[in-house]
């Protein structure tokens, strides 16, 4: 069984929903995906393209996003839509818990971002003005911090595991990871990019690889032993999925006795 992940599909916008479709993403029934959120705010788009996804692999992992939360002049507060959304994957054949594929155990891991990721203080704060979160996510008061009501609900989750491990957010799990504010056109992005608590969870896995989305800059890099990738979807791209893991990685890694 082969691996592959990708991110932020954006359904919503029609473009991409037809760009998917040209994509047609054949010949992957023995494999399987790892989506890491941002795939639609629509309900019925969302299980619409998480139908279509679990039509073509044997499993598809998935984790919500900040656009799946999104409450448009809705009565529930995004914690709910968060549950709905759960229960859509459940029908769509579509896992957002652990679950050992191909050799590896594939865990994802809910998230939210938190300012206080902004660690080199550079992040322009005005510029946030026009962040949709801010109008369009609305959270029961009772919560303090989103990011770690998230978090607190991988904890049954964070453990080691009996083979090699890929995790998944959504949201990006360390600062060095989101390019210094030079280098950006949105200059909020260090504010609304990720927590370092994921971090300290994929630290507390081991996971071989880590799986994130949000920002929309692609990354593979490994960074104290732990090989974070963001591949989010590029429309013009002929082949959008990234191969993260082959099952034969699990024999290659494994220690040789002779
Ligand atoms: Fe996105
Ligand atoms: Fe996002």
């Amino acid at each position: 069984m082969r691996i592959y992940a990708i991110s932020d599909l954006h359904t919503d916008f029609r473009e991409n929903r037809a760009a998917l479709e040209r994509a047609g993403l054949a010949g992957h029934r023995d494999d399987a995906l790892i989506v890491a959120g941002d795939v639609a705010d629509n309900e019925a788009v969302l299980r619409d393209t998480l139908e279509w996804l679990a039509g073509r692999f044997a499993e598809v992992f998935f984790v919500p996003g900040n656009h799946e939360l999104w409450v448009r002049g809705e009565q529930r507060d995004s914690m709910e839509k968060f549950r709905s959304v759960l229960r859509v994957c459940d029908q769509a054949g579509v896992r957002t818990e652990p679950a050992r594929v191909g050799g590896a155990w594939v865990v994802p891991l809910f998230s939210w971002y938190h300012e206080e990721f902004d660690v080199r203080g550079e992040a322009v704060e005005e510029e946030l003005e026009a962040w949709s979160d801010r109008y369009f996510c609305k959270w029961p008061p009772a919560i303090r911090r989103v990011d770690e009501a998230f978090l607190r609900m991988n904890e049954p989750r964070v453990h080691a595991y009996d083979a090699p491990v890929i995790t998944f957010s959504h949201f990006v799990p360390r600062p060095d990871l989101v390019p210094s504010v030079h280098r950006l056109s949105f200059k909020g992005l260090a504010l609304v990019a990720g927590s370092a608590g994921i971090e300290a969870q994929i630290r507390r896995i081991q996971p071989r690889v880590h799986v994130f989305g949000h920002t929309h800059i692609p990354s593979d890099q490994v960074i104290d032993g732990v090989r974070y990738v963001q591949n989010y979807f590029v429309r013009t791209s002929p082949d959008p999925l990234k191969l993260v893991w082959t099952s034969g990685e699990a024999e290659l890694a494994a220690p040789m006795f002779c």
